[in-house]
Protein backbone atom coordinates (compact mmCIF):
# COMPACT_ATOMS: atom_id res chain seq x y z
CA UNK A 1 0.00 0.00 0.00
CA UNK A 2 2.64 2.63 0.90
CA UNK A 3 3.89 1.77 -2.65
CA UNK A 4 0.66 2.82 -3.65
CA UNK A 5 0.48 5.91 -1.69
CA UNK A 6 3.90 7.11 -2.88
CA UNK A 7 2.96 6.95 -6.54
CA UNK A 8 -0.15 8.82 -5.40
CA UNK A 9 1.29 12.00 -4.26
CA UNK A 10 4.18 11.51 -7.48
CA UNK A 11 1.14 12.00 -9.36
CA UNK A 12 -0.81 14.51 -7.64
CA UNK A 13 1.99 16.51 -7.58
CA UNK A 14 2.78 15.83 -11.14
CA UNK A 15 -0.90 16.99 -12.17
CA UNK A 16 -1.39 19.88 -9.59
CA UNK A 17 -2.56 23.02 -11.69
CA UNK A 18 -2.62 21.08 -14.91
CA UNK A 19 -5.48 21.20 -17.33
CA UNK A 20 -8.73 18.49 -17.62
CA UNK A 21 -7.24 17.95 -21.62
CA UNK A 22 -3.69 17.11 -19.51
CA UNK A 23 -5.05 15.05 -17.06
CA UNK A 24 -7.19 12.93 -19.34
CA UNK A 25 -3.93 12.64 -21.82
CA UNK A 26 -2.18 11.72 -18.34
CA UNK A 27 -4.03 9.03 -18.10
CA UNK A 28 -4.08 7.31 -21.57
CA UNK A 29 -0.74 7.53 -21.73
CA UNK A 30 -0.28 5.64 -17.84
CA UNK A 31 -2.97 3.16 -18.04
CA UNK A 32 -4.41 2.75 -21.50
CA UNK A 33 -6.91 1.15 -22.56
CA UNK A 34 -7.14 -0.04 -18.89
CA UNK A 35 -9.09 2.95 -18.10
CA UNK A 36 -12.57 3.71 -18.76
CA UNK A 37 -14.80 6.98 -19.00
CA UNK A 38 -17.89 6.66 -16.03
CA UNK A 39 -20.97 8.90 -17.89
CA UNK A 40 -24.25 9.53 -17.17
CA UNK A 41 -24.78 11.65 -19.70
CA UNK A 42 -25.47 14.46 -17.72
CA UNK A 43 -23.49 18.21 -18.52
CA UNK A 44 -20.28 16.98 -16.64
CA UNK A 45 -20.33 13.48 -18.77
CA UNK A 46 -20.81 14.82 -21.99
CA UNK A 47 -17.87 17.72 -21.86
CA UNK A 48 -15.65 14.98 -20.45
CA UNK A 49 -16.80 12.95 -23.61
CA UNK A 50 -16.19 15.72 -26.09
CA UNK A 51 -12.59 16.43 -24.23
CA UNK A 52 -11.31 12.77 -24.15
CA UNK A 53 -12.54 12.22 -28.03
CA UNK A 54 -9.58 14.84 -28.52
CA UNK A 55 -7.22 13.24 -26.69
CA UNK A 56 -7.40 9.89 -26.09
CA UNK A 57 -9.37 8.90 -28.87
CA UNK A 58 -9.93 5.01 -28.07
CA UNK A 59 -11.06 5.20 -24.33
CA UNK A 60 -13.84 3.19 -23.56
CA UNK A 61 -17.02 4.29 -21.92
CA UNK A 62 -19.60 2.80 -19.93
CA UNK A 63 -22.79 3.68 -18.00
CA UNK A 64 -25.48 2.07 -15.85
CA UNK A 65 -28.51 1.83 -17.11
CA UNK A 66 -30.95 1.84 -13.86
CA UNK A 67 -33.99 0.78 -15.20
CA UNK A 68 -35.50 3.86 -13.86
CA UNK A 69 -33.58 6.29 -16.18
CA UNK A 70 -35.38 9.38 -18.08
CA UNK A 71 -36.25 8.62 -21.81
CA UNK A 72 -34.17 12.24 -22.61
CA UNK A 73 -30.92 10.26 -21.03
CA UNK A 74 -31.39 7.48 -23.77
CA UNK A 75 -31.84 9.98 -26.48
CA UNK A 76 -28.62 11.66 -25.38
CA UNK A 77 -26.80 8.54 -24.82
CA UNK A 78 -27.46 7.25 -28.47
CA UNK A 79 -26.41 11.60 -29.65
CA UNK A 80 -23.08 11.23 -28.05
CA UNK A 81 -22.59 7.89 -29.30
CA UNK A 82 -23.25 8.63 -32.53
CA UNK A 83 -21.12 11.59 -33.06
CA UNK A 84 -17.95 10.73 -31.07
CA UNK A 85 -18.18 6.97 -32.01
CA UNK A 86 -17.43 5.90 -28.53
CA UNK A 87 -17.09 2.69 -27.53
CA UNK A 88 -20.14 2.62 -25.10
CA UNK A 89 -20.45 -0.43 -22.40
CA UNK A 90 -24.20 -0.47 -21.23
CA UNK A 91 -24.50 -2.39 -17.60
CA UNK A 92 -27.47 -3.30 -16.57
CA UNK A 93 -28.51 -4.50 -12.75
CA UNK A 94 -29.32 -8.12 -12.27
CA UNK A 95 -32.27 -9.34 -13.19
CA UNK A 96 -32.97 -11.51 -10.38
CA UNK A 97 -32.26 -8.84 -7.66
CA UNK A 98 -34.98 -6.33 -9.47
CA UNK A 99 -37.62 -8.78 -9.74
CA UNK A 100 -37.08 -9.73 -6.21
CA UNK A 101 -36.61 -6.16 -4.98
CA UNK A 102 -40.30 -4.63 -6.99
CA UNK A 103 -42.21 -7.81 -6.35
CA UNK A 104 -41.18 -7.66 -2.38
CA UNK A 105 -41.14 -3.87 -1.75
CA UNK A 106 -42.98 -2.13 -4.25
CA UNK A 107 -41.81 0.29 -7.74
CA UNK A 108 -40.77 3.05 -5.08
CA UNK A 109 -39.12 1.33 -1.61
CA UNK A 110 -36.87 4.13 -2.22
CA UNK A 111 -38.99 6.68 -0.82
CA UNK A 112 -39.75 4.70 2.17
CA UNK A 113 -36.55 5.10 4.06
CA UNK A 114 -32.72 6.13 3.63
CA UNK A 115 -32.11 2.48 3.66
CA UNK A 116 -33.99 1.66 1.35
CA UNK A 117 -33.27 4.48 -0.88
CA UNK A 118 -29.65 2.80 -0.89
CA UNK A 119 -30.48 -0.76 -1.41
CA UNK A 120 -32.32 0.16 -4.63
CA UNK A 121 -28.75 2.12 -5.05
CA UNK A 122 -27.31 -0.93 -4.46
CA UNK A 123 -28.78 -3.14 -6.68
CA UNK A 124 -29.27 -0.53 -9.78
CA UNK A 125 -25.76 1.35 -9.38
CA UNK A 126 -23.18 -0.54 -7.03
CA UNK A 127 -23.82 -3.89 -7.85
CA UNK A 128 -23.16 -3.33 -11.88
CA UNK A 129 -20.58 -0.26 -11.14
CA UNK A 130 -18.43 -3.48 -9.80
CA UNK A 131 -18.87 -5.56 -13.32
CA UNK A 132 -18.58 -2.75 -14.96
CA UNK A 133 -14.96 -1.57 -13.33
CA UNK A 134 -13.84 -5.52 -12.68
CA UNK A 135 -10.15 -5.83 -14.85
CA UNK A 136 -9.83 -2.05 -14.85
CA UNK A 137 -7.03 -0.62 -13.25
CA UNK A 138 -8.42 3.55 -13.48
CA UNK A 139 -11.99 4.89 -14.01
CA UNK A 140 -12.87 8.44 -15.11
CA UNK A 141 -15.47 10.35 -13.99
CA UNK A 142 -17.22 14.04 -14.05
CA UNK A 143 -16.76 14.68 -10.34
CA UNK A 144 -16.86 18.29 -9.37
CA UNK A 145 -15.76 19.69 -5.73
CA UNK A 146 -18.67 22.22 -6.42
CA UNK A 147 -21.54 19.99 -6.64
CA UNK A 148 -22.09 19.12 -3.15
CA UNK A 149 -20.76 19.29 0.91
CA UNK A 150 -20.30 15.31 -0.02
CA UNK A 151 -17.98 16.03 -2.70
CA UNK A 152 -16.02 19.55 -1.77
CA UNK A 153 -13.03 17.09 -0.52
CA UNK A 154 -12.44 15.32 -4.21
CA UNK A 155 -9.12 15.46 -5.37
CA UNK A 156 -8.23 14.78 -9.18
CA UNK A 157 -6.49 11.73 -8.89
CA UNK A 158 -7.28 9.26 -6.21
CA UNK A 159 -7.54 5.45 -4.71
CA UNK A 160 -10.89 3.68 -4.48
CA UNK A 161 -10.59 1.99 -1.58
CA UNK A 162 -14.23 1.18 -2.49
CA UNK A 163 -13.15 -0.16 -5.85
CA UNK A 164 -10.29 -2.44 -4.46
CA UNK A 165 -7.63 0.60 -4.62
CA UNK A 166 -8.09 1.02 -8.86
CA UNK A 167 -7.35 4.68 -9.55
CA UNK A 168 -9.86 7.02 -9.76
CA UNK A 169 -9.57 10.55 -11.96
CA UNK A 170 -11.56 13.32 -11.85
CA UNK A 171 -10.18 15.79 -14.69
CA UNK A 172 -13.27 18.40 -13.90
CA UNK A 173 -12.66 18.33 -9.97
CA UNK A 174 -11.91 22.61 -9.90
CA UNK A 175 -14.41 23.23 -12.74
CA UNK A 176 -17.37 25.53 -12.09
CA UNK A 177 -20.46 24.96 -13.45
CA UNK A 178 -19.98 27.51 -15.57
CA UNK A 179 -16.88 25.95 -17.00
CA UNK A 180 -18.79 23.31 -17.81
CA UNK A 181 -21.46 24.97 -20.29
CA UNK A 182 -18.91 26.90 -21.61
CA UNK A 183 -17.28 24.09 -22.88
CA UNK A 184 -20.90 22.96 -24.11
CA UNK A 185 -21.65 25.69 -25.89
CA UNK A 186 -18.30 26.64 -27.45
CA UNK A 187 -18.11 23.07 -28.81
CA UNK A 188 -21.71 22.10 -29.33
CA UNK A 189 -21.52 19.02 -27.71
CA UNK A 190 -24.93 17.54 -27.71
CA UNK A 191 -26.65 17.72 -24.18
CA UNK A 192 -29.19 16.01 -22.19
CA UNK A 193 -32.39 18.08 -22.44
CA UNK A 194 -34.02 17.87 -18.73
CA UNK A 195 -31.00 20.65 -18.68
CA UNK A 196 -33.23 23.07 -20.55
CA UNK A 197 -35.97 22.69 -17.90
CA UNK A 198 -34.18 23.26 -14.85
CA UNK A 199 -32.70 19.87 -13.89
CA UNK A 200 -28.91 20.55 -13.42
CA UNK A 201 -28.06 17.22 -11.90
CA UNK A 202 -29.31 13.93 -13.89
CA UNK A 203 -29.93 10.63 -11.97
CA UNK A 204 -33.17 8.09 -12.36
CA UNK A 205 -36.58 9.88 -13.16
CA UNK A 206 -38.32 9.00 -9.83
CA UNK A 207 -35.33 10.40 -7.91
CA UNK A 208 -34.02 13.82 -9.70
CA UNK A 209 -36.24 16.85 -9.69
CA UNK A 210 -35.87 20.94 -11.03
CA UNK A 211 -34.04 22.85 -9.06
CA UNK A 212 -34.37 26.73 -8.27
CA UNK A 213 -31.99 29.12 -9.41
CA UNK A 214 -30.72 29.81 -5.92
CA UNK A 215 -30.85 26.00 -5.24
CA UNK A 216 -27.01 23.73 -5.03
CA UNK A 217 -26.86 21.80 -7.92
CA UNK A 218 -27.40 18.22 -6.16
CA UNK A 219 -30.70 19.87 -4.70
CA UNK A 220 -33.03 17.89 -6.84
CA UNK A 221 -31.12 14.78 -6.35
CA UNK A 222 -32.99 12.57 -3.33
CA UNK A 223 -34.66 16.06 -2.47
CA UNK A 224 -36.61 14.27 0.65
CA UNK A 225 -33.17 13.97 2.15
CA UNK A 226 -30.84 15.32 4.25
CA UNK A 227 -27.48 16.56 1.55
CA UNK A 228 -24.84 14.69 3.60
CA UNK A 229 -27.06 11.35 2.95
CA UNK A 230 -26.79 12.62 -1.42
CA UNK A 231 -24.77 9.88 -2.83
CA UNK A 232 -25.70 6.92 -4.09
CA UNK A 233 -22.72 4.65 -3.24
CA UNK A 234 -20.92 5.11 -6.66
CA UNK A 235 -18.29 7.65 -4.78
CA UNK A 236 -18.35 6.01 -1.14
CA UNK A 237 -15.80 7.92 0.40
CA UNK A 238 -13.55 6.02 3.50
S1 LIG B 1 -24.32 10.03 -8.58
O1 LIG B 1 -23.24 9.09 -8.25
O2 LIG B 1 -24.98 10.55 -7.39
O3 LIG B 1 -25.24 9.52 -9.57
P1 LIG B 1 -23.63 12.22 -10.33
O4 LIG B 1 -24.86 12.02 -11.12
O5 LIG B 1 -23.32 13.57 -9.81
O6 LIG B 1 -23.55 11.27 -9.08
O7 LIG B 1 -22.42 11.67 -11.17
C1 LIG B 1 -21.09 11.80 -10.77
C2 LIG B 1 -20.24 10.95 -11.69
O8 LIG B 1 -20.51 9.56 -11.43
C3 LIG B 1 -20.55 11.15 -13.16
O9 LIG B 1 -19.80 12.25 -13.67
C4 LIG B 1 -20.15 9.82 -13.74
O10 LIG B 1 -18.75 9.78 -13.93
C5 LIG B 1 -20.53 8.84 -12.64
N1 LIG B 1 -21.91 8.33 -12.83
C6 LIG B 1 -23.04 8.73 -12.21
N2 LIG B 1 -24.11 8.05 -12.64
C7 LIG B 1 -23.65 7.18 -13.57
C8 LIG B 1 -24.24 6.19 -14.41
N3 LIG B 1 -25.56 5.96 -14.39
N4 LIG B 1 -23.46 5.50 -15.26
C9 LIG B 1 -22.11 5.72 -15.29
N5 LIG B 1 -21.50 6.64 -14.52
C10 LIG B 1 -22.24 7.36 -13.69
FE1 LIG C 1 -33.18 3.44 -7.18
FE2 LIG C 1 -33.55 6.09 -7.06
FE3 LIG C 1 -31.13 4.98 -6.57
FE4 LIG C 1 -32.15 5.05 -9.05
S1 LIG C 1 -31.52 6.82 -7.77
S2 LIG C 1 -31.12 3.35 -8.12
S3 LIG C 1 -34.36 4.65 -8.63
S4 LIG C 1 -33.03 4.76 -5.36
Amino acid sequence: MSAALDELSAARAELAGRSAPDILAWTWARFGARAVLASSFGAEDVALIDLASRVTPKLEVFTLDTGRLHPETYEVMQAIRERYGINLRVYAPERASVEKLESEQGLYSFRESLEQRKACCAIRKVEPLKRALAGREAWVTGLRREQSVTRAGVEVIEIDDSQNGIWKLNPLAAWTEADVWNHIRQNRVPYHALHDVGFSSIGCAPCTRAVKPYEDARAGRWWWEQPEHKECGLHARR
